[in-house]
């Protein structure tokens, strides 16, 4: 399922002819596993590599802030291990910049009619194997031990329909304050209750990240922003590095 989400993108279909050679490439590796992974860059494309600048973009707005960082859809889990490492990158000893990723961890779930069914948005889409939480979990582990500070744990994921289990996590945690939250829902519904959820918990200078806006096979998600925020009285960019993925600071 993971590679036809990752090919079907906005990808010509040479290029995903020319891909086929990359996996080729990828498993003919002559190289040890200790070398792929200090080289792994080299089986990065451009737009991977993107994606990866993105986040540092955002990161890199938060980093005089308090507060955590919630990302709403965490699906593989690379968004949230890239702001572990960026967090060590950074601040290495600030360990109240918490990463807290919101995930069923089975897809999407209770398409509404403010989205538009598709090939990608369809129950079970991007769904990963039994029990990937906990292998995630070991992974975000390790790399926070390879950090500072590695005996304050600052990283959680949270399992179930995120309209329920952010609300939840906002009551129980009364002192938290939300630095940056990425919405990759691409849904209505979810993207509408996680946000009304964490906005009393905003400060000035919090960032709020959107994957899907404007975008029109995910309506969905560009709708609870407008119904949630006034969106006039905010300012909303767009990514240096990724022309479909916009913020707000708020003010
Ligand atoms: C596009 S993927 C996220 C990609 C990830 N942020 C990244 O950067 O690799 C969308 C994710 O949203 C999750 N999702 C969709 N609806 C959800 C809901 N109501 N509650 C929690 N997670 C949801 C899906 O399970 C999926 O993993």
């Amino acid at each position: 399922m993971s590679t036809t989400i990752t090919s079907q993108n906005r990808s010509s279909e040479s290029a995903v002819q020319a891909r086929e050679n990359l996996y080729r490439l990828f498993k003919e590796r002559p190289m040890k596993d200790d070398e792929l992974l200090v080289n792994l860059a080299m089986f990065m494309r451009s737009g991977s590599l993107a994606k990866i600048l993105f986040l540092n973009e955002m990161y890199q707005k938060i980093i005089d802030l308090p507060g955590i960082i919630c990302e709403f859809g965490v699906w593989m889990g690379q968004s949230t291990i890239t702001f572990e490492n960026l967090r060590a990158v950074y601040e290495p000893y600030n360990y109240q910049r918490r990463i807290v990723g919101f995930d069923t961890f089975s897809g999407y779930t209770g398409i509404g009619d403010k989205d538009i069914p598709s090939e990608i948005i369809s129950d079970g889409v991007y769904s990963v194997s039994q029990g990937y939480e906990h292998y995630l979990e070991e992974l975000l582990d390790y790399h926070e031990k390879e950090n500072v500070m590695a005996h304050i744990k600052k990283h959680s994921l949270i399992k179930g329909d995120a309209s329920i289990t952010c609300k939840d996590f906002i009551e129980h945690n009364p002192e938290v304050i939300v630095a940056m939250a990425y919405f990759d829902m691409a849904l209505y519904e979810p993207t509408k209750n996680c946000l009304e959820a964490i906005l009393p918990r905003l400060i000035k200078g919090s960032v709020l990240v959107f994957d899907e806006l404007c975008h029109p096979n995910y309506p969905g998600e560009t709708q609870a922003v407008f119904e949630v925020l006034q969106t006039r009285n905010h300012t909303i960019r767009r990514s240096k590095f990724l022309p479909d993925r916009s913020y707000i600071v708020i003010e």
